[in-house]
């Protein structure tokens, strides 16, 4: 088979780096792609959201399956446009890749099909002054969200009232999410653990992934503003049997059912982003991708080959026998310094090679470029590398130990990681083993 891979980070580098191993993938084609992708596929200088440029390519090159990484071309109907046109690609049709390309859609389908949520309203630009008064109305904090996408920054939680009346007026007025942010979400704020349950369907059956946790903020202790992830590890020992249960039942069931009925087609990969809350999971956010950097620890636990999986979802054949390595991964993003607010590019990356000669350590590369002049890798954008490590099921605390003696190793101008990525989960688990001994 002739595989082609959608985008360029490092989620896109772990699916390249899992359909690399499968025996059934003649060539691979990433577009565009990064370096690290670059020395298991063939790079492709097309953007992610040409779609035309992207179905010329398959067709010139007879590619037999596209699987794409980000959320633009899916919402902008990739998969709609190549199906059309008789070509196998892995992922949601537009109708349905709503579920991430609109808050609104998908607090409303969340109501209309009974699914754990947050309390919301939605206004739009014409309703501002009702969301003012809704704000006057509701208890602090406040979380208020863009509709549209706005690159991972359009969620604010607001501590204050005030805040939020700021907040509404920058998103509304100051039109800082340009259209993305003109229909808005504010909705109640929930408490609890964050996890991500990554879910892949062919429409009607499913199955789920480790269950797996992001680190979504710049500094440690979950402090400082929301990045893309800046770390996560899996399987997660915060989601429990149960959850997963609960999950199955009252989440992904019903959302698939919904989106039949609805005859909005869902083959690909379902992101769940949830608050376990006292009262059950909650779902935060909906994406119609994989997850990045949950992607990077969820691909290195499966045991099986990754493109009959993703082949049987789009046929329609998807069972549930999916196994799985009885190991933990974690991986850790070495960001630019500055990152996510201002940060420079171009820096030499250093201690690459030694780093992944480590024992059970994969890198990713996400912003990285080659300098042309030099010839040297140096950093290209916000979140630079992942590196992950795989360890023994039963001891998180080592797989982390793992990672971070990998990344010591890698060495650049300004280069920023948090510290304590799964240290919740070793807190979590410490606690569990007092509770069962006390
Ligand atoms: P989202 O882009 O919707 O995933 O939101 C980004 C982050 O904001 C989430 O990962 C949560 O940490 C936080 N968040 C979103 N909605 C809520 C909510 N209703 N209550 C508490 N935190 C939230
Ligand atoms: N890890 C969060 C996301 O992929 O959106």
């Amino acid at each position: 088979m002739k595989v082609l891979i959608i985008g360029s980070g490092g989620r896109e580098h772990a699916l390249a780096w899992k359909v690399r191993q499968s025996p059934h993938v003649r060539e691979l084609f990433c577009a565009p792609g990064n370096p690290g992708i670059g020395t298991i596929a063939t790079l492709v200088d097309i953007k992610a959201n040409d779609l035309e440029g992207l179905h010329k390519f398959v067709l010139d090159e007879k590619i037999d399956l596209t699987i794409v990484g980000p959320e633009q071309p899916l919402i902008d109907g990739i998969v709609d446009l190549f199906e059309e046109r008789g070509c196998r690609i892995f992922g949601p049709r537009r109708d349905a890749a709503l579920l991430e390309g609109s808050k609104i859609f998908a607090k409303q389908f969340m109501k209309k099909y009974q699914i754990p949520t947050a309390e919301f309203h939605s206004f739009t630009f014409g309703e501002r002054f009702d969301a003012e008064r809704y704000i006057n109305e509701i208890p602090a904090p406040i979380v208020i969200k863009a509709d549209g996408l706005a690159a991972g920054k359009g969620v604010s939680i607001c501590e204050t009232k005030e805040q939020a009346l700021g907040t509404l007026d920058k998103m509304m007025n100051g039109k800082i999410f340009g259209q993305a942010g003109m229909n808005i979400v504010i909705e109640e704020y929930l408490e609890g653990e964050e996890a991500s349950i990554l879910v892949l369907t062919d429409g009607n059956n499913f199955v789920l992934l480790p269950p797996a946790q992001d680190h979504k903020r710049i500094f440690d202790n979950d402090k400082g503003k929301n990045t893309g992830g800046m770390g996560a590890y899996a399987p997660t020992p915060v989601v429990n049997e149960e959850i997963v249960e609960s999950v199955k039942s009252d989440i992904v069931r019903p959302v698939l059912k919904g989106l039949a009925l609805e005859g909005r087609n869902y083959k690909g990969c379902l992101y769940v982003g949830l608050m376990l809350t006292q009262t059950g999971p909650k779902v935060v956010e909906f994406n119609c991708r994989f997850g990045d950097p949950e992607t990077q620890v969820i691909l290195p636990l499966l045991e099986d080959d990754f493109v009959e999986l993703v082949m049987n979802c789009i046929d329609g054949a998807l069972t549930r026998n999916v196994t799985w390595r009885p190991q933990t991964a974690v991986c850790i993003v070495i960001a630019s310094g500055g990152y996510p607010d201002h940060y420079d590019i171009g820096k030499p990356i250093l201690g690459l090679d030694t780093a992944s000669a480590e024992r059970d350590v994969v890198i990713f590369h996400a912003g990285t470029q080659i300098d042309h002049r030099t010839g040297t890798l140096v950093t290209a954008g916000g979140r630079v590398l992942g590196v992950t490590a795989l360890g023994s099921q039963n001891n998180l605390e080592e797989t982390i130990g793992r990672a971070y003696h990998a990344v010591e190793k890698i060495t650049f101008d300004g280069a920023y990681y948090r510290s304590d990525i799964g240290k919740r989960a070793v807190r979590f688990l410490q606690k569990s083993r007092d509770t069962e001994h006390s």
